[in-house]
């Protein structure tokens, strides 16, 4: 079937609404280890040949054992991976079929690697387009999308998105966001943007030609490590081995100790929707002003609820937790350093270090009952009915968390009700 949609937004946003289109919510999968077992092995966070400022968040581990181990769990760390049997989620070999009876895909693994292959007729002839998966973006919460070089005859390397890409709640490959059913395109350019939020750091072309979007096919650092939060790590890492008595931290960037808004302004980079850049990708460092980097999206489509363009930081702001209290940031209620996802009791343990139990409406009737979850009354979640995605099997819609906190009446009572708790209230 084919997506009725118009993306009418920026060629970059366009990009990003694709992904919305198909993203629905998982249930929270169990943390898995990748980690190879070699000491020099890096994982999935490796740089193929490491650049200069930048280390890779196995040069963190040695120093930072605990932080490492829980990191490594975490949906930032492995949101860009290199193909491999542990990574790769979908099944292989497979055959996606496609409303069009001249056309489908080929999932095909060999010793050369993974492969997406579009096999159908064209002109009377059958007709082979074949290219490797060279990339993978996405931890696989909601899914993976793939990423192909091509170098291009200025000796270039581009980064081209591939047709296919794998859901998980289905555990199916389907036509990638903002594909039409039927057709096969590799043709669509992956942009500087996508990743800088979806990868640490990547080299560009030397020099850098304006307009195009090559990069650096041996220097990268996938995953949004420790150095995106922290900085560029050679400094610090290369100070402290040659000081080991020295307890101070040096050359190193604690967001912890910005002003409130610079910490957020380092969620926001990503987490903001795309927007327009007015510096290179990877410019941005945190604590610098992010104004100066980038002109976030106007309110309105911050404001709106869906995977690329979910603003959290908009929604949480107009929140009276925010808005009374000195100070909230993203970290008061997430820590970066472990995977917490759908742990509503420790969420709710975040809520509790601020407000009592004794101040929620139900607490009279329910007493602790509610304790381990202020959640699902008070953050609740909502589809993103305006992006639709359309399968076989019928429309499913984004489920994010929204992050105006507030009273909503009608939630409550559903709780109650699905609890069996009605009654308590009464
Ligand atoms: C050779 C040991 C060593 C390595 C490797 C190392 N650190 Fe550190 N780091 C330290 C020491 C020592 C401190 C200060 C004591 C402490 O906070 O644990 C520190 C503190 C920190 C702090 C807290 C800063 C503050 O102001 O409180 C951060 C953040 C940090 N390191 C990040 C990193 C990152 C990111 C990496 C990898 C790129 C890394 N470290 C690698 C030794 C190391
Ligand atoms: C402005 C930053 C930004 C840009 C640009 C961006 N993404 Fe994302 N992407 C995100 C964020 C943030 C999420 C996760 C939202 C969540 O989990 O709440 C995400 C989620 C995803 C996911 C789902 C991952 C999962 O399993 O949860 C995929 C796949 C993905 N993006 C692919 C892409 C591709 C491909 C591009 C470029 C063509 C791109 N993104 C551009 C920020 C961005
Ligand atoms: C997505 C952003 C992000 C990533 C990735 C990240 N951190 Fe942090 N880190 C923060 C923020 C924000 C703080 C301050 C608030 C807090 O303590 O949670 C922090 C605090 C710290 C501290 C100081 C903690 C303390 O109690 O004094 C250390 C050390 C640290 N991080 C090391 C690391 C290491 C090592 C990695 C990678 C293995 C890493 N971080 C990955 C954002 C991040
Ligand atoms: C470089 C871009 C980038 C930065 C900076 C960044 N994030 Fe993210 N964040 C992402 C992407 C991309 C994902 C989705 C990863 C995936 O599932 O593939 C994500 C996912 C998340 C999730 C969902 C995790 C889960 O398991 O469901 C949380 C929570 C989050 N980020 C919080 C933060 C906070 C808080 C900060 C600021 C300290 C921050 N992020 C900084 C890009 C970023
Ligand atoms: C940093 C402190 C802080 C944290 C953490 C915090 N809040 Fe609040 N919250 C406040 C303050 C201050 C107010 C406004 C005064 C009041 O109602 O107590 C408020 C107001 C509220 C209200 C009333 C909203 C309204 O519109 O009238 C609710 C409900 C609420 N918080 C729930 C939560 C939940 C649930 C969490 C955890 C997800 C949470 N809060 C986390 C400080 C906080
Ligand atoms: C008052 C607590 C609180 C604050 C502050 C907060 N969050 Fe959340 N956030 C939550 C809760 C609760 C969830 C749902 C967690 C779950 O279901 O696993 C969540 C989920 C998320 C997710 C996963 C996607 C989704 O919608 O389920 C992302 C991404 C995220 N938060 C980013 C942020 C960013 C960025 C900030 C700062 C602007 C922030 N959060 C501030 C409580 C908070
Ligand atoms: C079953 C749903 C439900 C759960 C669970 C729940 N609340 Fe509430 N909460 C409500 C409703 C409904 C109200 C408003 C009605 C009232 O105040 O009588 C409310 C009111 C509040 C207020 C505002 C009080 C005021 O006087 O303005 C706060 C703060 C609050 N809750 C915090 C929490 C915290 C913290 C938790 C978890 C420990 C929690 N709630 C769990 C439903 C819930």
């Amino acid at each position: 079937m084919r997506f009725a949609l118009v993306l009418t937004t920026l060629a970059l946003a366009a990009c990003l609404l694709a992904w919305i289109l198909w993203s629905r919510p998982v249930p929270h999968p169990e943390p898995v280890d990748v980690m190879p077992a070699g000491e020099s092995g890096s994982g999935v966070s490796t740089s193929l040949s490491a650049p200069q400022e930048f280390l890779g968040a196995t040069a963190c581990r040695d120093c930072h054992p605990e932080m490492f181990a829980g990191f490594s769990q975490t949906a930032h760390h492995r949101t860009s991976l290199l193909p491999s049997p542990e990574t790769m989620l979908g099944t292989f070999p497979a055959v996606m079929r496609t409303a069009n009876p001249d056309l489908h895909f080929e999932l095909e693994q060999t010793e050369n690697g993974f492969f997406q292959a579009a096999v159908g007729f064209r002109n009377g002839r059958s007709d082979r387009q074949r290219q490797r998966i060279d990339l993978i973006l996405g931890s696989g919460k909601l899914g993976q999308s793939f990423l192909y070089w091509r170098t291009n005859r200025f000796g270039e390397h581009e980064l081209f998105q591939l047709p296919v890409s794998y859901v998980t709640p289905s555990d199916k490959w389907e036509n990638s966001p903002g594909y039409n059913d039927g057709q096969a395109d590799f043709e669509r350019v992956i942009q500087p943007r996508c990743l800088e939020c979806h990868t640490t750091w990547f080299g560009s072309s030397d020099p850098p030609r304006p307009g195009v979007n090559a990069f650096d096919r041996e220097r990268f650092v996938l995953g949004i490590s420790c150095e995106k939060c922290h900085g560029p790590g050679l400094a610090h890492v290369t100070y402290h081995r040659e000081h080991p008595e020295d307890q101070n931290p040096r050359h190193i960037t604690q967001p912890g100790s910005l002003p409130p808004q610079r910490q957020i302004e380092l969620c926001s980079l990503c987490h903001s929707g795309a927007g327009i850049p007015l510096k290179p990708a990877f410019s941005y460092r945190p604590g610098a002003p992010l104004e100066e980097f980038l002109e976030l999206p106007p309110y309105a489509e911050q404001n709106r609820i869906g995977v690329h363009s979910n603003n959290q930081v908009a929604r949480l702001s107009k929140s009276r937790c925010f808005q009374e209290t000195d100070g909230m940031t993203c970290t008061t209620c997430h820590d970066l350093h472990r995977f917490e996802r759908g742990d509503l009791a420790v969420f709710s343990q975040r809520c509790l270090q601020c407000h009592q139990i004794e101040m929620s409406g139900t607490h009279r009737a329910l007493g602790a009952q509610v304790n381990d979850n202020c959640i699902d009354c008070h953050v609740l979640k909502h589809e993103d009915k305006k992006t639709p995605f359309e399968t076989p099997e019928g429309t499913f819609y984004v489920q994010m968390r929204d992050h105006l906190i507030g009273i909503y009446p009608a939630a409550s009572a559903a709780y109650l009700k699905q609890h069996g708790l009605e009654s308590a209230t009464k």
